[in-house]
């Protein structure tokens, strides 16, 4: 059955990558959440999406270049602030906190792309043990030497890549990088690579999927997990019974 992670929280209804929106997420009845790291000046983890506050707070700059506590002053409400006034960004850790004390799923996805944050795979690692959250993560990246590394580290946590075009010999790769999971943009999937890849154990997850003609597909493929901004809609369509 199609599990449904709420893709930086119901970040179509509430500001993404923030507590609410994951709140939101567990209210509906969403299987997992989704969320995106980055890391502060000082080495805090913190959930955001972008290398920059620029577009979903009120202020600029790199996240790379504030500390924690700087952080904190600005509003992390994004295009919600009539509903919802004022949101911080959270720390991985306060996630990660009220994330055990649910049924979450947890997708963490390390945002190290662009920016080679200095030991996020073994932080980010440290964290998920401390919590005992092991057995409910999985670790994704479209930087693939990471995920390499998160596997080297800590090979019983989950690992997954993710692309937006599709890969030379996916399951060899997949095998090569300790992988257990593909997590691809939707439009690369279909249904004889859904198959394929539960031929070769390898669950299929693609995002972000916010439309209900492909949501309606992606179940139909059996495909093992959507993200999407829209858990409650996503969860209304898989109850539907197909005509
Ligand atoms: O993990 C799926 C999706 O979140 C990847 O893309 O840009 O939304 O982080 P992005
Ligand atoms: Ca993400």
């Amino acid at each position: 059955m199609t599990k449904i992670f709420a893709h930086r929280g119901s970040a179509g209804t509430h500001p993404e990558n923030t507590m609410i929106a994951f709140y939101e997420a567990e209210r509906v009845g969403a299987d997992g959440i989704e969320l995106d790291v980055q890391m502060t000046k000082d080495g805090a983890l913190v959930v955001i999406h972008d290398e920059t506050i620029d577009r979903t707070t009120d202020g600029t700059g790199w996240v790379k270049d504030f500390t924690y506590r700087e952080l904190q002053r600005f509003n992390a409400v994004y295009k919600f602030a009539e509903k919802y006034r004022v949101c911080r960004i959270p720390l991985l850790e306060e996630v990660l906190a009220w994330v055990s004390s649910t049924s979450l799923l947890l997708n963490i996805e390390l945002k190290n792309g662009l920016i080679a944050y200095e030991k996020l795979e073994e932080k980010v690692i440290g964290m998920i043990k401390h919590y005992r959250l092991g057995s409910r993560v999985v670790l994704s990246s479209f930087n693939h030497n990471s995920m390499a590394r998160c596997h080297q580290i800590a090979p019983d946590i989950e690992t997954a890549l993710l692309y937006m075009e599709p890969l030379y010999q996916p399951w060899q790769y997949v095998r090569l990088l300790g992988a257990s999971g593909l997590h691809p943009y939707h439009r690369t999937v279909s249904e004889s690579f859904v198959r394929e890849a539960h031929m070769h154990r390898v669950a299929v997850r693609p995002f972000t999927i916010n439309k209900e003609e492909v949501m309606k597909q992606m179940f139909q493929y059996q495909v093992d997990a959507i993200f999407t901004d829209y858990p409650l809609k996503a969860k209304k369509i898989k109850k539907r019974p197909e005509r």
